[in-house]
């Protein structure tokens, strides 16, 4: 019986597994209810009295190996598989990390300024709630001037009047109410007006206007800085083209069309077969403005322009519907980076 006992013990000591089941089984075939273990300890009693001693030791020698043994592997497997960490390969490399990336209107925005920075003009900011000063009477609209209703309104609160703003011209009084000549400023923010939603329109976009107050302003100026921009954006090549317009703000005023910059003037869809495409509004500052402003309008002329930044944005990248802009699918923000 003590040679059995014995031999257990070697067995116990060679014993290796590599699996957590096979650990298990081991347990339960010395060190379970009906295992070698219990099986011997029953036996004990039988055992003769002057041979009870070396049983018994031998008996605890062979059940504290079997359960340092159980604990020796468990330990082992339990560190193999935080290294591997159930089935995780460590040496795998990463997941690529997904990136955000500029909404295109953001792009085409920081290009605009960039290129007017240059140029010396800096960034003015206002609040896009308005009052009826800063959005239309300042700006030579006053009360009841049939003009205001080429700008749908948001009205806020009647009289006084609060509104949303309709362009960012309200950013360029409020400049030149704290700031005296010579003024070269540039206003990008975003508008509200009253209109049906479609592929070509929406209640909210985006304005960039520029403001350019000093000694001996012309518009040549005007049209030489404007030419100057376009080129800048659209490529050396682009020509401009000035139409005769009405702004109440500016005397005389016009509309800048561009050469269309995706059929080279040839005619296609974009420019609906004229070779020109429209890209802003533009004329010589009014002195009324001026002067409603506290800037001596004998003294200074100006010039002023303002642009959409989805409409410009629509002609650089040739998208077909405004409203992917404020949709936020990222499907459709992926395909574009800042340089
Ligand atoms: N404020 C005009 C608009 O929103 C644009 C403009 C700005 C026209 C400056 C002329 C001069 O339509």
């Amino acid at each position: 019986m003590l040679n059995q006992i014995k031999e257990h013990i070697s067995e116990v000591e060679k014993f290796q597994a590599n699996t957590a089941e096979a650990v298990e089984a081991f347990r339960i075939q010395y060190l379970g209810k009906k295992g070698v273990l219990n099986g011997l300890f029953s036996a004990f009693k039988d055992v003769p009295n002057d041979e009870k001693k070396e049983f018994g030791q031998t008996l605890n020698e062979l059940k504290t190996k079997a359960q340092e043994k159980v604990e020796a592997l468990k330990t082992a497997l339990e560190e193999k598989e935080d290294q591997s960490g159930s089935g995780l390969d460590l040496t795998m490399s990463a997941e690529p990390m997904r990136m955000g990336s500029r909404h295109p209107l953001s792009i085409v925005k920081n290009e605009i300024v960039e290129i007017f920075a240059r140029l010396g003009f800096t960034i003015s900011e206002g609040p896009e709630i308005e009052d009826d000063w800063h959005n239309f009477s300042a700006l030579n609209l006053p009360d009841e001037h049939p003009a205001r209703d080429m700008q749908d309104t948001f009205f806020i609160q009647r009289d006084p009047d609060y509104l949303l703003r309709t362009h960012t011209s309200s950013v360029q009084v409020r400049f030149m109410e704290k700031n005296q000549a010579p003024i070269r400023t540039l206003s990008p923010g975003r508008v509200f007006r009253n209109e049906a939603i479609s592929a070509r329109a929406h209640c909210i976009f985006h304005q960039i206007e520029g403001l350019y107050v000093d000694e001996n302003v012309s518009f040549a100026d005007l049209k030489q800085t404007l030419l100057h921009f376009a080129q800048e954006f659209f490529g050396k090549e682009t020509q401009i083209r000035l139409r005769p317009s009405y702004f109440p703000f500016t005397e005389p005023s016009a509309e800048v069309d561009i050469s269309c910059n995706i059929c080279k003037g040839k005619g296609c869809n974009i420019c609906k077969y004229t070779g020109w495409v429209e890209i802003l509004g533009c004329g010589m500052v009014d002195p009324n403005v001026l002067e409603n402003c506290g800037i001596d309008a004998k003294k200074y002329t100006g010039f002023a322009f303002g642009m959409g930044v989805e409409r410009i944005t629509m002609l650089k990248y040739q998208i077909k519907d405004l409203r992917l802009f404020f949709e936020n699918d990222v499907r459709f923000l992926d395909q574009f980076t800042s340089a």
